[in-house]
């Protein structure tokens, strides 16, 4: 039998009902803060990605997706969608001088990482853009938005971790300081942080090698090289947080897997979630429009892991709630009944009741079964003789009452599907 590629999942029918109500708190919360949806393609051109994502990070070297058609362009499946709504804006004009565009997305993003739990090659992302904004107030309503997305969902304890990657020249600063720290710890690197040594030492901070978390924790902290720009910008930050008693824990080494980022970068952690415990993070990236070759444009977002979110609302959920999956089964006792049925099944559905009828030509024993498997609240049982008298019976599946009642009642009939 052929079975799915390593690392992506089916979403069952039985698991759907959680992701159907996160979308709805997804769509519904974006609205009530004035983000706008926008659906860009699976696919993009490679430079999409590779020009701003970073040549030297993991997503560009190891991760990504990629294959030439058959004109020999090279595409790539998209591993973030950040830079493919910066190029659909820059694309579409879709920002206006002066003002800000609010955007929100969802769907599938690829990247080739090895699977274990809450790690997938393909996933689904939630995430949000607050784009033409320099201020801190911009970087707060990003958080505020993620903190009341966890609220409607029921997502609780949950850390935010924060921190500041200053400008860009703040970070060449940095840079320099953390090649002189690395290369006075170098044999205790791993391989990998050897060459990030070389070719990008900020990356070094995002290691989960052990040996390398151990020299990272005695690394220099950023924030000795911020200017009083940046300093002023990260402190308005928080402050605007602890207006609104937003718990956060400053993370002086968080660097983000990213290159993008500056200024401020932020990451949601969930203790259930084991060894991939961020569930969610973003942070400002005032350069990557004018890498994609736009204006120079401020801009600040996160992007939550959709299956990480679900694992932690299934952790927290003590029973699976039944769901019906029927309102009214509609029983025949043979098959020549089966076309009334089905007249029947679409007028009731007029009135927006979930109705199922046979189809495999059942015995009226097996279909009562299927009738109770399936959580209908009625069944309405329709044999030869109600053709002829047309009058059926209706049963409550509940206290098994039954009542006899014409065609047209049935219609008018009192569904208590509550
Ligand atoms: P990211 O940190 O690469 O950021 O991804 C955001 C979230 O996607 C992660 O916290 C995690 O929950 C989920 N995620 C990432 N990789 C996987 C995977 N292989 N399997 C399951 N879930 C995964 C970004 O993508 C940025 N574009 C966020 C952003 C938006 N920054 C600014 N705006």
């Amino acid at each position: 039998m052929i079975q799915s590629v390593r690392g992506t999942k089916d979403i069952l029918p039985d698991a759907i009902s959680n992701w159907h109500l996160i979308e709805d708190v997804f769509r519904n919360i974006s609205t009530l803060f004035g983000y706008e949806e926008l659906r860009t393609p699976i696919f993009e051109k490679t430079e999409v990605f590779s020009r701003s994502i970073g040549e030297t990070t993991d997503i560009v070297n190891k991760e990504m997706y990629t294959f030439t058609d058959r004109s020999g362009e090279s595409l790539t499946l998209r591993p973030e969608m950040t830079a493919a709504i910066a190029r659909s804006i820059l694309q579409n004009s879709l920002l206006d001088a002066g003002t800000s565009l609010r955007i929100w997305y969802f769907g599938p993003l690829f990247r080739y990482e090895r699977p274990q739990k809450g790690r997938f090659r393909q996933f689904y992302q939630y995430g949000a853009e607050c784009i033409g904004s320099p201020n801190p107030e911009s970087d707060a309503e990003v958080i505020f938005l993620a903190h009341q997305l966890f609220k409607s969902s029921g997502i609780g304890n949950y850390k935010l971790l924060i921190n500041s990657l200053g400008s860009d020249e703040n970070r060449l600063a940095y840079r320099n300081v953390l090649i002189k720290y690395f290369t006075s710890v170098k044999s205790k690197l791993s391989e990998d942080s050897l060459f990030r040594l070389e070719n990008n030492p900020l990356r070094i901070l995002d290691s989960k090698d052990e040996q390398d978390r151990y020299v990272i924790a005695s690394a220099p902290q950023i924030i000795e090289c911020l200017n009083p720009e940046s300093k002023n910008h990260f402190d308005s930050v928080l402050s605007n947080l602890d207006a609104s008693s937003i718990d956060y824990e400053i993370s002086p080494r968080l660097v983000r897997g990213l290159d993008y980022y500056n200024h401020t970068v932020f990451e949601f952690q969930h203790s259930s979630l084991g060894a991939q415990d961020s569930f969610g993070g973003g942070g400002r990236y005032n350069g990557l429009f004018s890498q994609l070759g736009g204006k120079p444009t401020p801009a600040i977002g996160f992007a939550l892991g959709v299956e990480r979110m679900l694992l932690i609302l299934e952790n927290n959920q003590t029973e699976k709630q039944a769901t019906n999956k029927t309102d009214v089964y509609i029983v025949t006792h043979t098959h020549a009944q089966s076309q009334f049925a089905q007249i029947l099944a679409n007028k009731l559905r007029g009135r927006n009741l979930k109705i199922t009828t046979d189809l495999n030509r059942r015995s009226v024993k097996s279909q009562m079964r299927e009738a109770n498997r399936l959580g209908a609240k009625y069944t309405v049982i329709i044999g030869e003789n109600e053709v002829l008298s047309g009058n059926y019976m209706i049963k409550n599946m509940s206290n098994g009452e039954q009542v006899e009642c014409e065609l047209d009642r049935i219609m008018e009939y009192e569904f208590n599907i509550f």
